[in-house]
């Protein structure tokens, strides 16, 4: 799998042979808005941790000129069905085999509501395995003990996780989290984006690599192959 950071906690992870879009928010990004052409992205799948804003604002834009199947819980792809967009609906605990690959919707703690007030149901994250891969992206969340159970599931080859604080996992809370899924290798996200989640990020590097783990923060619009 091919993975590119497209800032904040936003992804387009290209399988073999499907494109997906993880929580896409570009054009409300200041750090990405520039480097990133939302046109270009053309994804086949949209994959919605939750419906908080920073999560889903490009959604409709994408989804409108792609097509894309939105693939989140029960209430988010609800309520873009009822806009009229392709989704496919699934809740926690469970798993499909999609063409792209085998996909679990996990827990996360966290809320999820829509910027209008919508219910956004239950936050979650993904386990997605492609191409012999598997990648855990934990979503904004605290960090849980459920997230020993992860390796259980499938044992990940890269853990993208929040690092930026305040809304989700600091730092030290996320190097106990890549101890739980027993993954070395942390796409750090949902960091540096506005004040609030503004970190240290040399301070992060130094932390994980402490703890025998390797961060990786790419910079927007960079990619890394697993
Ligand atoms: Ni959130
Ligand atoms: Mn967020």
């Amino acid at each position: 799998m091919k993975i590119t950071f497209l800032g904040h906690a936003a992804l387009l992870i290209e399988t073999e042979s499907h494109r997906l879009v993880v929580d896409p928010f570009i054009t409300g990004n200041e750090l990405a808005r520039d480097k990133i052409s939302l046109q270009d992205l053309q994804p086949d799948v949209i994959l919605l941790t939750h419906a908080h804003q920073d999560h889903v604002l490009d959604v409709e834009a994408l989804a409108r000129d792609s097509k894309a199947q939105i693939i989140s819980n029960y209430e988010i792809v609800s309520y873009y069905q009822n806009k009229g967009f392709e989704g496919h609906p699934m809740n926690h605990g469970g798993a499909r085999e999609f063409e792209f690959g085998w996909l679990k919707y996990v827990n996360a703690v966290h809320t999820s509501s829509f910027a209008d007030g919508t219910y956004g149901g239950q936050p979650g994250g993904f386990l997605l395995r492609s191409g012999g891969k598997t990648i855990y992206i934990a979503g904004d969340t605290a960090l849980h003990m459920d997230m020993k159970l992860i390796p259980s599931f499938a044992k990940p080859d890269l853990a993208v996780l929040p690092i930026g604080d305040n809304f989700t996992m600091g730092i030290a809370d996320a190097v106990q989290a890549a101890d739980f899924v027993e993954c070395r290798h942390v796409l750090g996200v949902h960091y540096n984006t506005f004040g609030y989640i503004a970190i240290d990020t040399d301070e992060a590097a130094r932390q994980f690599e402490a703890a025998g783990k390797k961060l990786l923060l790419p910079g927007i619009g960079e990619a890394l192959n697993i």
